[in-house]
């Protein structure tokens, strides 16, 4: 590896609270450590297209409370294309950029993969999503706020559900993954919660609302994670309406409200902690690797290996809901 002197870090795939946070400890540890800083604008975009600016220290003032990302996020899709990766190494020979510091998700680290493998740039990434399903980590970035958000929009959901005696279904997002939905549900005492690693029975949910509705539980909220096999929260209404019309039904599709806003103190701190050490596994000659927290340790994992295995959700807290929700 050559002597790295300029380092650009960039957001990218879709945001997640804490990405601001993380930038700003990359940007000021490495400043710290003596190194230059930019920022690649909109993900590996502003790789190809030269849309780079100085970072300084003021540069990242007042941004770790806030949400979205100061970088701006985008999914590039040239970059899944060689060309797009030789055109963007080729812009960062020009610009003196030495190395990348990436945050994002599973499709962050397939390019990123690929272009150290190819141009031998050093790249470490860190996970930024607010779904938790990358391999290597125990928590990403913005998961923490997103499952908040959704507690305390389930919460004010509740309160209608019980003043007038309606099944709420509500949707959360999580196209591959049910971390948000089995959180959240477990937070705010959901009835059910349906998610992509479990296959959702539509006879076997409507069996356990009538046994609710048996037990006077005249109102109740459903979280339905938007990958489960189910169809999401619409289709779920329209099944329970069909053969089980007892209960009032009102369903409430959360979406990107989840992806934004202030990030909760764990998410700040894991940005805070996992920006630092990215500067200082590049330091140490370390590349290719993405940076999590494990039992409360920043362990380093491989792109390879955190695109290729799936972070698995314990399917023993259903059983635990349900129980609590007798
Ligand atoms: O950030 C991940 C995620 O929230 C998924 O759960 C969701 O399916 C997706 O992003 C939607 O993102 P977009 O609207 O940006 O395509």
């Amino acid at each position: 590896m050559n002597e790295i002197k300029k380092i650009a870090v960039l957001t990218s795939g879709g945001d997640s609270p804490g990405m601001n946070a993380a930038v700003r400890a990359v940007v000021r540890t490495g400043i710290y450590e003596g190194y230059e800083m930019v920022g690649s604008l909109r993900g590996y975009h502003g790789l190809i297209s030269g849309d780079v600016v100085p970072l300084h220290s003021r540069s990242v003032s007042n941004i770790i409370q806030r949400g979205g990302t100061i970088l701006k996020s985008a999914r590039c899709k040239a970059f899944y294309e060689k060309e797009g990766r030789k055109k963007a190494y080729d812009k960062m020979q020009s610009m003196g950029i030495d190395a990348l510091v990436v945050i994002g998700g599973d499709g962050t680290f397939t390019g990123a993969k690929e272009f150290g493998k190819e141009f031998g740039v050093p790249i470490v990434g860190l996970p930024g999503t607010i779904d938790n399903d990358l391999f290597g980590t125990d928590y990403t970035i913005g998961y923490d706020t997103a499952v908040n958000t959704v507690m305390e929009a389930v919460d004010k959901l509740r309160d209608t559900a019980y003043s007038h005696d309606r099944l709420f279904i509500i949707e959360v997002m999580g196209r591959d993954a049910g971390f948000i939905a089995l959180r959240s549900g477990i937070a705010t005492g959901a009835e059910m919660i349906l998610v992509p690693e479990s296959p959702t029975y539509i006879a076997e949910l409507l069996y356990m609302l009538e046994k609710d509705w048996k037990k006077n539980k005249t109102s109740g909220i459903i979280i339905v994670a938007e990958g489960d096999d189910s169809g999401g929260a619409m289709k779920v209404e329209r099944e329970i309406n069909d053969h089980f019309p007892d209960y009032e039904t009102r369903v409430s599709i959360l979406g990107h409200i989840q992806r934004g806003g202030s990030p909760s103190a764990m998410d700040r701190v894991l940005a805070s902690r996992l920006g630092n050490a990215a500067i200082m596994t590049l330091k140490e000659g370390v590349s290719g690797v993405m940076l999590g927290l494990i039992d409360n340790k920043i362990e380093m994992t491989s792109f390879e290996k955190s695109i290729k295995h799936h972070q698995y959700i314990n399917l023993e807290l259903l059983d635990i809901a349900r129980v609590l929700a007798i």
